[in-house]
């Protein structure tokens, strides 16, 4: 085989480079250095469904963090073996990333929610059935069939669906409710660097699917497909999260707003990818 790097020079103007060197700048924070005495002042005065609530979503956002870290391998294995150098190079900082984001909701949970038992009562029907079934399925098919809709099947689950309407709209709506009320700083801070990452993951799954359907518009059948098919369960993880609250959360919430955010994404994800 020819190496590329003898051949040719990495391609710096490529999408996946120029995040490459973003996330080499942006994505070296260190969960451990986050600093959470003031989050650990203001857990006790917060009110016990507040603490719930908190508990509850940082369950679900440690528990999604640590499945995307354990299912994202066999996407960086099929690019490895495409030859894809400079993908593969981004796809280093992704692994590393969600490694971290799984340390820092870790580290809240045992710093400053005291390490509560029981957390996988937080997990309804349609979180476990995304998270336990559709991604490690969907990454794992890659292992026995490398063929392009297998690669859009995957990465539609992890990056569009998992990433970029259930991470973001989670992420964005925590932060900007702990920010409302001055409350929780270090894990204020904590979400901000995660969304930023979260942004290089789900433009690399965007750049993915298009480089997929633009090789064979055929494909795009099934991103709409399997969108469609994923969507009514992200919806579901909304409504189980507001299941013990009626429709405003203790921090504020409403459920329409976040189920109406989460719909935008979905959107805003499909329409990128759409061929013209
Ligand atoms: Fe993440
Ligand atoms: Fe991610």
């Amino acid at each position: 085989m020819a190496f590329q790097t003898v051949e040719r020079a990495l391609d710096g103007e490529s999408l996946p480079m120029r995040l490459y060197e973003k996330a080499k700048r942006l994505g070296v924070w260190n969960p451990s250095d986050i600093d959470l005495t003031r989050d650990r002042k203001d857990w006790p005065a917060l009110t016990e469904d507040q603490r719930d609530a908190l508990l509850q979503t940082t369950s679900l956002f440690v528990a999604g963090e640590e499945a995307v870290t354990l299912d994202l391998l066999p996407l960086v294995l099929t690019i490895a073996r495409e030859g894809r150098l400079e993908e593969e190079l981004y796809l280093t900082t992704f692994l590393f990333e969600e490694g971290k984001h799984t340390q820092f909701f870790r580290r809240f949970l045992d710093e400053v929610g005291n390490s509560p038992d029981g957390l996988a009562r937080f997990h309804g029907e349609s979180y476990r059935r995304l998270f336990e079934v559709e991604l490690p399925q969907a990454m794992q098919a890659l292992l026995d069939d490398r063929s392009p809709p297998v690669q859009v099947r995957a990465s539609v689950t992890y990056n569009l669906i998992v990433e970029g309407v259930l991470a973001e709209t989670g992420y964005h709506s925590y932060f900007e409710a702990l920010e409302a009320r001055g409350l929780m700083p270090g894990l204020r801070d904590g979400l901000r660097l995660i969304k930023q990452d979260e942004a290089r993951h789900i433009a690399y799954g965007v750049y993915l699917l298009e480089r997929l359907v633009a090789a064979d518009p055929a494909l795009w059948e099934i991103v709409e497909e399997r969108m469609a098919a994923l969507l009514p369960l992200a919806l579901g993880v909304v409504d189980e999260g507001f299941s013990r609250y009626g429709d405003r959360s203790p921090f504020g919430l409403e459920k329409d707003d976040i189920a109406a955010f989460a719909g935008a994404q979905f959107q805003a994800r499909l329409e990128r990818i759409r061929p013209a």
